[in-house]
C-alpha cells in the first residue's frame, strides 16, 4: 500500500470506502499537466529564494518532466488512495528522485496548489473558447454576406411583424455571441491572478517571492489576499455565468433552426449529414442537433447552480466541499467548446430556402407599419394613422386581402392622404430599404454592418 503524504497523525489505516467516498483523483487527473507545471515554478523560484539549492530545484524539475511524459504516455499508475492529481504527483516525485521529493511542498499547502490548476486551467480553456467563438462568428458572417438577398419575415411574440433581412438577423447572433466573448475576456482579467504563495490560507514563514512564480508563470496578478486566494471560487463562477449566458444564445439559434426546419415553416433545411432519422417513422428527418444545444444550456445553467449552490455559506477559508467545483466547470467548459464546434461546421451547410422565406413576407400585413409611417410624411400623427390603418387591416382581412392587394379607391377611403406613390413603398424591398436608421435592417446598412464586423473580428485581439 502507497503512503499517504499526510499520514503521519494517523493511528489507523484509512477505511477504503473513505479512500473512495474522498478520491477526486478520476476528475481532476486532467489538472495534471498544470499541476507540474505549478510545481516546476515553484521549484524554481523555491531555488531563486535559497529555499532551496539550485541542484535539489534541477533534480526535482526532471523528475516531474519524467512524470508529465509518463502520464502522457498512458503507463502513470492511479490510485484512489492517492486521493486526488497532486498527492499522485508528489508521491510518483519520491519514487522517481528520492528524499528530495519531500522538499517539493515546501512553502505550499494543496489548498493554494488547487486554486492555481484551476486557474491555469481555466484561464487556457477560457483563451480557447474565445478563439472558438471567433471561428463561429467567422462563419455567421460569412453566411450573412452569402445571403445578403435574402428577405424574411421579423417575428414578434412570434408573430410575422415586419421583413428583414436574413443577414440582419443572422448578424443579431454576431452581436451576441461578441458580447459573450468579451464577456469572457473580461472574467479572464480575474481567472489569470496567481494564488500560489497563499499556502493553507494565512501564509507561509518562508522567504518565498510569489512576483517571481507569476512570472514564470505568465500571470499578470498576485493574489492580495491569502484567506481569499484559497477560499474564492467565483472566478469559476463568473466564467460559469459567462458561458451560460452564452448558452441561453446558442438555444435561441437552436429554437429557431427547430422552427425554421418544421414543415410549418419550411424556412431552411438541415444537412443530412447533420441530422438523424427515427427508429420508427421512415420520413422523419430531425434536427437532434440544434435540440441537444437546446439541451445541453440547460445542463450548463446546472453546472453554474451546482457551483453557486456549493459556494454559498461556506466558511472561510477552505473546505473540502470545494473539490465538487471541478465536475461542474469541466462539464461547462467541454459542454460549450462542443456546442460552439458543432454549430461552426454545421451552419455554413443550412440550405436557405429562399422564396419560401420571401412569400412569408408578403402575407400578415407586415406592411402595416410602413403604411402607418407613410402617413405621418403626410402630415397625419403617428396614433392617427395606427387608427387608420388598423381599419385598413380590418377592412382588406374581411375581403381576404392584404393591404398592397387594396385598390387605390379603397385605400383613399380610409384617409384622403394617400396616393399612387404608396404602392411602391409596400413591398418587402422597399420595407427593408427604407430602414436606415443605424442598426435596421436597410440592406446598406446590413452591407456596411457586415463590413464592420470583419473588421471587429480581425481586430479583435486574442487575450
Ligand atoms: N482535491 C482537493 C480539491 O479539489 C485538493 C485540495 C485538498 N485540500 C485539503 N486540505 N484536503 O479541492
Amino acid at each position: 500500500m502507497i503512503e499517504k503524504p499526510w499520514e503521519g497523525r494517523f493511528a489507523e489505516k484509512t477505511d477504503r470506502s473513505v479512500e473512495l467516498f474522498t478520491s477526486s483523483i478520476d476528475v481532476d487527473k486532467r489538472l495534471y499537466a498544470y499541476d507540474i507545471d505549478g510545481s516546476i515554478a515553484h521549484c524554481q523560484m523555491l531555488a531563486h529564494a535559497s529555499i532551496i539549492t539550485h541542484e535539489e530545484a534541477e533534480k526535482l524539475i526532471e523528475g516531474l518532466g519524467a512524470i508529465k511524459r509518463e502520464i502522457q504516455r498512458g503507463n502513470f499508475l492511479f490510485d484512489h488512495g492517492l486521493e486526488d492529481i497532486h498527492m499522485h504527483i508528489e508521491t510518483r516525485l519520491f519514487q522517481e528522485v528520492g528524499k528530495v521529493a519531500q522538499k517539493l511542498h515546501t512553502a505550499r499547502s494543496r489548498n493554494d496548489q488547487v486554486a492555481l490548476d484551476s486557474r491555469m486551467y481555466l484561464r487556457e480553456e477560457t483563451r480557447n473558447i474565445v478563439r472558438l467563438l471567433d471561428i463561429l462568428n467567422t462563419v455567421i458572417v460569412s453566411l450573412a454576406e452569402e445571403n445578403l438577398e435574402v428577405i424574411m419575415p421579423g417575428y414578434t411574440h412570434l408573430q410575422r411583424a415586419q421583413p428583414v433581412l436574413l443577414a440582419h438577423h443572422l448578424l443579431a447572433y454576431f452581436e451576441m455571441f461578441s458580447r459573450d466573448r468579451a464577456r469572457l475576456c473580461d472574467a479572464l482579467k480575474r481567472i489569470n491572478v496567481l494564488p500560489l504563495g497563499s499556502a493553507a490560507l494565512a501564509g507561509t514563514t518562508y522567504p518565498i517571492d510569489r512576483q517571481y512564480t507569476a512570472g514564470l508563470l505568465q500571470f499578470p496578478e498576485v493574489s492580495a489576499n491569502s484567506i481569499d486566494s484559497v477560499s474564492d471560487r467565483d472566478f469559476m463562477l463568473e466564467f460559469l455565468s459567462c458561458a451560460s449566458i452564452a448558452m441561453v444564445h446558442f438555444s435561441r439559434l437552436s429554437e429557431e433552426l427547430i422552427l425554421w426546419s418544421s414543415a410549418e415553416f419550411g424556412f431552411i433545411g438541415l444537412p443530412d449529414a447533420f441530422s438523424t432519422g427515427s427508429s420508427i417513422m421512415p420520413q422523419k428527418k430531425n434536427p437532434d442537433v440544434p435540440e441537444l444545444v437546446r439541451g445541453k444550456a440547460g445542463r450548463v445553467f446546472g453546472d453554474l447552480f451546482a457551483l453557486l449552490t456549493l459556494m454559498k455559506s461556506l466558511p472561510l477559508a477552505y473546505n473540502r466541499d470545494m473539490q465538487e467545483d471541478k465536475p461542474a466547470l469541466f462539464d461547462a467548459v467541454d459542454t460549450i467548446k462542443a456546442c460552439i464546434e458543432i454549430y461552426t461546421a454545421m451552419l455554413p451547410r443550412l440550405k436557405i430556402n429562399k422564396e419560401i422565406l420571401y412569400r412569408a413576407t408578403t402575407t400578415g400585413f407586415l406592411n402595416a407599419t410602413d403604411l402607418a409611417d407613410y402617413l405621418v410624411t403626410k402630415g397625419m400623427t403617428f396614433r392617427e394613422s395606427h387608427s387608420c390603418v388598423g381599419k385598413a387591416v380590418g377592412y382588406a382581412s374581411s375581403r381576404k386581402k392584404e393591404l398592397h392587394e387594396l385598390t387605390i379607391e379603397e385605400m383613399k377611403s380610409f384617409s384622403t392622404l394617400i396616393a399612387e406613390d404608396i404602392f411602391g413603398i409596400l413591398t418587402p424591398e422597399e420595407m427593408i430599404n427604407r430602414r436606415t436608421s443605424f442598426g435596421g435592417t436597410a440592406r446598406e446598412n446590413v452591407k456596411a454592418a457586415i463590413q464592420s464586423a470583419r473588421q471587429r473580428l480581425s481586430e479583435a485581439e486574442c487575450p
